[in-house]
């Protein structure tokens, strides 16, 4: 299956052309991805296990003539232009503020910038196809596909793992999400037909096969939630106070790895109870991405399946970033036949859920997930099936 969306290609070049009257030096592809395991666990030195999905952001770029880059985002028929100057004030060049999808593209320049590295000024016109806001990771795809621009104009090697934190890094200084590395790690590092199990205290990484005859399926319930008003950046403070706890009392403690739900059960009467129920899910899903590796080491789908539904119950009653519609939807997709396993997948409040289900099973699973979800919320939803697919690159 051919992972690139080339009727989307067409029309940015096409775009490209009558806007700057030439074709596009070259395109840079970065997909989303949807996490399978290890959630909310990437800032709390957790194991998780994504794949890129074959669903991405193109930027058709050339080099500016100009000290300034001009860059359209076609989906949304809006401009920006900014220069390296401009950007340290979150700014255009004509002083008004950068739009909010504006801070993407300029932040990874500004990180760049800092970092030693002088990002040329591009000429763009970008699209995606990755749901906007959904948990797969729009952000990242774009940040991801921004940096593989600037890189090949640049001519740098850049190490993956450096990639992706570069465009973290982006995230948090620039954007204002405090967020973890797996988003930006897995549209860099994704690998066709693997999940890849990143280490995020060490950043070691390595690609598991993913199991024949399953099919990801994808259920967006269009409940959209937005990273940098919502609960992200207040679970992550909830995730210190809990560590900064656990380590007064608890001899030796560096990170949750280092604490075992046994030793929650001792303290977690002293805790606020919600920061007790945050580190519960924490150690929880990092011994269950400790666990999943070897289960999927020896291609044991349904008890992976099995994981993927324990860590659904724990975001939903221990870290509380579910919500009913995701709930209604996972709980369809768990009832359904040919299901190993679903959850919520990505941050939460909203956006999309994932399931594994047998390959035979699949088309009258897509049915089903959006019949029962409008039935049960009066809601609309996208259900379409994924595939791992391999990170940026240059078309
Ligand atoms: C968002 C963040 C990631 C990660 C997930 C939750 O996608 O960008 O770093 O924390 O939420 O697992």
């Amino acid at each position: 299956m051919s992972t690139i969306n080339s009727a989307l290609v067409d029309r940015i070049v096409a775009q490209f052309r009558q806007r700057f009257g030439s074709a596009p030096e070259f395109i840079a592809r970065a997909p989303g991805r949807v996490n399978l395991l290890g959630e909310h666990v990437d800032y709390n030195d957790g194991f998780v296990m994504p794949a890129a999905i074959d669903r991405a952001t193109y930027v058709a770029f050339s080099r500016s003539t100009e000290e300034v880059s001009h860059i359209e985002a076609f989906d949304l028929h809006e401009t920006v232009e900014f220069s390296n100057d401009s950007i340290s004030y979150k700014k255009q060049i004509d002083g008004s503020p950068l739009p909010e999808w504006g801070l993407y593209p300029a932040g990874v320049a500004k990180i760049l910038i800092d970092d030693g590295f002088e990002p040329e000024p591009i000429n763009v016109i970008f699209a995606s196809d990755v749901p906007r806001g959904s948990g797969l990771s729009s952000s990242a795809s774009v940040e991801v596909a921004f940096l593989t621009a600037w890189q090949q104009l640049g001519g740098w090697s850049l190490q993956k793992i450096r990639r992706a934190r570069l465009c973290q890094k982006a995230e948090i200084e620039y954007v204002g999400v405090n967020c973890g590395i797996m988003d930006q790690f897995a549209s860099v590092c994704g690998e066709e037909n693997k999940i890849l199990c990143l280490d995020c205290q060490s950043l070691d990484w390595k690609t598991l096969n993913f199991p024949d005859g399953v099919a990801i399926v994808i259920a967006d319930t269009t409940v959209r939630r937005k990273l940098t008003s919502g609960g992200y950046n207040t679970r992550h403070d909830e995730c210190e106070a809990a560590l900064r706890f656990l380590q007064q009392k608890i001899p030796g403690v560096t990170s949750f790895r280092d604490v075992s739900i046994a030793d929650l059960d001792c303290y977690s009467s002293l805790m606020l109870e919600e920061i007790a129920k945050r580190a519960r899910h924490v150690i929880s899903e990092i011994d269950r991405t400790i666990n999943a590796q070897t289960i999927l080491e020896r291609g044991d789908i349904r008890a992976f399946g099995h994981l993927i539904n324990e860590t659904h119950a724990s975001l939903r009653d221990f870290f509380e970033v579910s919500c009913p519609e995701l709930d209604t939807m996972v709980e369809i997709a768990q009832s359904l036949e040919g299901c190993f396993g679903a959850r919520l997948t990505g941050a939460g409040f909203g956006g999309c859920i994932v399931g594994l289900f047998d390959e035979s099973e699949v088309d009258y699973a897509i049915e089903k997930l959006s019949v029962s979800y409008s039935k049960k919320t009066g809601l609309s939803s996208d259900v379409f099936v994924t595939c791992s697919s391999r990170g940026a690159v240059i078309l």
